[in-house]
């Protein structure tokens, strides 16, 4: 027979620290009756603004890209047709990130699957897919089936010249460890990007991807208007210095130059051409940190105050609730809008190997329209 749980008498420290509890509960009860009644009778209502705390506003983010979604992770319309499809979604964040199952990458792709895995992919920001393995020129036609693709000059390529290898090993540490958007040096950064994982390490290599929507929804007060309107310069000098050991031909460099645009602005804050939501728009290593300039005047910020605003924008993805991470296994396919979301790759396996295939779906030239409401309500 079990035992009847015993109860001590509390402490006196405890007996004060229960009915402190329930002061306090009582009076944060009434606070948010009072707080009901008098927006009811201003004719508002009590948004997630006044129940999230003023100095953490990670959460509100995420709560006012969610009811911007509706409160549901996909749409009605969405969810009808995935059940037509016999397509499961398995959602691995309230607001991005979801695995797919029950679709086959190599079968017969008709219009009607590629549409919904296209509107799957702005809704969620970041799809998957299990157990694909498709060879590299699979790959690149399901790629092509959702736009041009763009080649990768700065990497070695796959025996189809579309797949850029993403490979680590005992020689070549991961370096993707950093959150990031692709390739911001281009005037027209890629729209999205779809990895296929072949090699995983035996542990780790996961990739984490971050909402950028609700990372603009949750910044701290008044950074986004400090921001909203700035723009700063990319370039790839980062892969012709740190990714060339040794330092590469002068001749060489200016070729280069001369041949791919080199410094391109770019807003901070990103209108998605698409779903006509505003997100955070940046890449530390390609962003010159000392480079913004408010687009309206054309002046350029003091270099010291543009690098402190750098990198207070650098920490805003990397808070846990505007993220999902995905467990990569061979024959795992990603894919993800660089418009929506920022990706950073755990670089926690070193020295085993881990090797991603990639293709790159060609984009349009960031704009930003501050016409466009940043919430649904607003
Ligand atoms: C990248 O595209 O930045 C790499 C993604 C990854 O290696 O997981």
């Amino acid at each position: 027979m079990a035992e009847a749980h015993s109860q001590e008498e509390p402490s006196h420290y405890n007996t004060t620290a229960i009915r402190v509890a329930e002061q306090l509960h009582e009076a944060r009860v009434q606070n948010l009756r009072n707080l009901r009644k008098a927006q009811e009778a201003a004719g508002q209502a009590v948004g997630p603004e006044q129940l999230f705390p003023a100095f953490n506003r990670a959460g509100l983010g995420v709560a006012l890209e969610y009811e911007r979604m509706g409160h549901q992770p996909v749409s009605a319309g969405l969810t009808a047709r995935s059940v037509e499809l016999g397509v499961r979604f398995e959602h691995l964040g309230l607001t991005l990130g979801s695995v797919l199952h029950g679709v086959d990458l190599k079968g017969e792709l008709t219009e009607e699957l590629v549409a919904f895995i296209r509107d799957a992919l702005l809704e969620r920001k970041v799809i998957f897919f299990r157990d694909q393995h498709l060879s590299e020129d699979e790959q690149v036609a399901f790629g092509r089936r959702f736009g041009e693709l763009d080649a990768f000059p700065f990497a070695k390529s796959g025996d189809n010249p579309y797949i850029v290898e993403i490979s680590h090993d005992e020689n070549h540490p991961g370096t993707e460890n950093g959150w990031h958007t692709d390739v911001t040096w281009m005037e027209q950064p890629s729209l999205g990007s779809i990895a296929q994982c072949v090699q995983t390490p035996p542990i780790g290599g996961d990739t984490l991807f971050s909402d950028s929507h609700a990372c603009l929804l949750g910044m701290p007060a008044g950074l986004f208007e400090q921001i909203e309107h700035l723009h700063g310069i990319n370039d790839y000098r980062i892969f012709l210095t740190t990714r060339s050991p040794g330092g590469l031909p002068e001749e060489l460099v200016s070729s280069i130059k001369a041949q791919i645009p080199f410094g391109v602005a770019h807003p901070l804050v990103r209108t998605h051409p698409e779903t006509g939501k505003a997100g955070l728009y940046i890449h530390g290593g390609f962003l010159r940190h000392d480079s913004l300039y408010d687009s309206r005047s054309g002046e350029a910020l003091d270099p010291g105050e543009s690098k402190a605003l750098v990198r207070e924008l650098l920490t805003q993805h990397s808070r846990p609730e505007y993220q999902c991470r995905f467990h990569w296994e061979p024959g795992s396919v990603a894919f993800w809008d660089n418009r929506a979301v920022q990706h950073y790759a755990t670089s926690d396996y070193f020295p085993h190997p881990r090797l991603l295939r990639r293709v790159t779906v060609s984009g349009d030239k960031p704009f930003y329209d501050p016409s466009i409401p940043l919430r649904t309500a607003d």
